[in-house]
C-alpha cells in the first residue's frame, strides 16, 4: 500500500450521476471504518451541466487530476441541449476523452444475475433466466473502431450532403483487448455456467467486414498462446439471439467497440437491467470505473435511480487497485463489498423503482452500508 493511501478521483458528472456517486462514497466510507487512510477521495465537477454553466466541460486541473489519480469513479454525463460547437455532446471529454487520453483500451463489463434480482421482459417480472445461467464478462475494445474521430462531413451550399465515419481496426488495438479477454478467462475461477469450460467468444461480423476479419484472425493467432481456453465464434447478429436464448454458454466474450457498446446494453437485461450494469475502462497504467447507464435527466434530483451499478463499479475498482498494487487487504475489501451487495440483493431490502420497489437511491445506499458494517473488515 502507498503511504498516503490511494488517490481516487470521483467525477459525478450530470443528472443522476452525482446521486449514485454520493452512494458510492457512502459505501467507501463504510468500508473504511476501522481500516483508515487506505484511500483518499478527490471529488470534482465536470460534464454537460458544467459546460452550460461555465462554457467548458471541466477545469484543466480536473483533467490533470484524472491523469495522476490511482483510479477514477465516474457517475454519468450528458444533459439535454448541452452540445459543443462541433456538434458533439458536452461531457464527452470525461468519458470518451479519458478513454483515449488514458489509453483505457479494455472496457470490461461483467454480466451476472444475482439471486434476488428480478429482470423485466414485456413489462412483467419473469424468471426466464436464473442466477445459475447468467455469469459472463463482455470485453469491449474501447479506443478505436467507429469511435475514433476519423470522420467528416461534406457540406455543399450550406447543406450537409455526406457524413462519413471510418472504422479503424488496428493490430495493436485488437491484440491487446483479445489478450486481456484470454487472460481474464484464464483467471476466472468458473468457466461458462453451461459446462464449466473456460471459453472466449469472439464476436464480429467477419462474414462481411474486413476489419472484423482482421479482428478474428488476430483472435486465432493469439488463441494459440492460450491452449486451455476454448475458442468460440459468433457473428454479432446471431450472438444477440444466443445471448438471450442460451446465456449459460457464455463465459468471456470479446468484441470491437461499437458492437460491444450495443451488446452490453442488451446483456444488461439478463442481469436485472442497466441499474446493475457496471464497467471498468482499463488500460496498462490507468483505470476508470462507471455504471454503464446514462445520466437519466428525467429522474435527476428524485433519489430514485438504482445505485447498484455504481456499487459494482466500486467493487471492480477496489479489486483492480488491489491486484495492481499487490494489496491483499484491498482485495479483501472488494470481496467484502461483493458479499454485502449479494446479501442485500438476496434479502430484497433495497429494491428501487426499476425492481418494482419503493426504496430510494439513498436508502439503498444505507441498506448496503449497514450490510457492510455487519461483515468483518
Ligand atoms: C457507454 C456509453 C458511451 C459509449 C456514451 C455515453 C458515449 O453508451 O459507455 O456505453 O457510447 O461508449
Ligand atoms: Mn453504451
Amino acid at each position: 500500500m502507498r503511504d498516503a493511501g490511494y488517490s481516487i478521483l470521483l467525477l459525478p458528472g450530470d443528472g443522476t450521476g452525482p446521486e449514485v456517486v454520493a452512494e458510492g462514497r457512502k459505501i467507501l466510507g463504510a468500508l473504511a471504518e476501522g481500516d483508515t487512510a487506505r484511500w483518499h477521495l478527490d471529488e470534482r465537477p465536470g460534464g454537460a451541466q458544467y459546460y452550460l454553466a461555465h462554457g467548458k466541460e471541466w477545469e484543466p486541473e480536473t483533467e490533470a487530476a484524472a491523469h495522476t489519480a490511482d483510479a477514477i469513479l465516474l457517475g454519468a454525463v450528458g444533459w439535454p441541449g448541452a452540445t459543443l460547437p462541433n456538434g458533439d455532446n458536452a461531457g464527452a471529454a470525461l468519458v470518451l476523452g479519458l478513454r483515449q487520453s488514458l489509453d483505457l483500451y479494455a472496457n470490461v463489463r461483467p454480466c451476472r444475475l444475482y439471486p434476488g434480482v428480478q429482470h423485466k421482459i414485456s413489462g412483467a417480472y419473469s424468471t426466464v433466466w436464473s442466477p445459475k445461467n447468467v455469469d459472463m464478462v463482455i470485453i469491449r475494445e474501447n479506443t478505436e473502431d467507429l469511435y475514433t474521430p476519423a470522420h467528416g462531413i461534406l457540406r455543399r451550399a450550406d447543406e450537409t450532403e455526406v457524413a462519413i465515419d471510418n472504422r479503424i481496426i488496428t493490430r495493436k488495438g485488437s491484440e491487446r483487448v483479445i489478450r486481456y479477454a484470454m487472460q481474464l478467462a484464464r483467471t476466472r475461477p468458473r468457466g461458462a455456467p453451461e459446462d464449466g469450460i473456460k471459453r472466449v467468444t469472439c464476436i464480429d461480423k467477419s462474414n462481411v467486414m474486413v476489419g472484423c476479419r482482421f479482428f478474428r484472425e488476430t483472435y486465432d493467432r493469439l488463441a494459440v498462446e492460450f491452449p486451455e481456453i476454448e475458442r468460440d465464434y459468433a457473428y454479432v447478429d446471431a450472438f444477440t439471439q444466443w445471448l438471450v436464448r442460451n446465456p449459460e454458454h457464455f463465459n468471456v466474450a470479446v468484441a470491437t467497440n461499437l458492437m460491444g457498446d450495443i451488446i452490453t446494453d442488451l446483456a444488461s437485461v439478463l442481469q436485472g437491467g442497466m441499474g446493475f450494469a457496471a464497467g471498468g475502462n482499463i488500460g496498462d497504467h490507468h483505470a476508470m470505473f462507471e455504471p454503464v447507464h446514462g445520466s437519466a435527466p428525467k429522474y435527476a434530483g428524485q433519489s430514485k435511480v438504482n445505485p447498484f451499478a455504481t456499487f459494482f463499479a466500486t467493487e471492480m475498482m477496489l479489486r483492480w487497485l488491489g491486484a495492481r498494487h499487490g494489496d491483499a487487504q484491498l482485495v479483501r475489501q472488494a470481496d467484502r463489498l461483493e458479499r454485502a451487495i449479494a446479501s442485500v440483493l438476496a434479502a430484497g431490502t433495497a429494491r428501487t423503482y426499476d425492481q418494482g420497489g419503493t426504496v430510494t437511491t439513498r436508502e439503498a445506499g444505507d441498506r448496503l452500508a449497514e450490510a457492510i458494517r455487519r461483515l468483518p473488515a
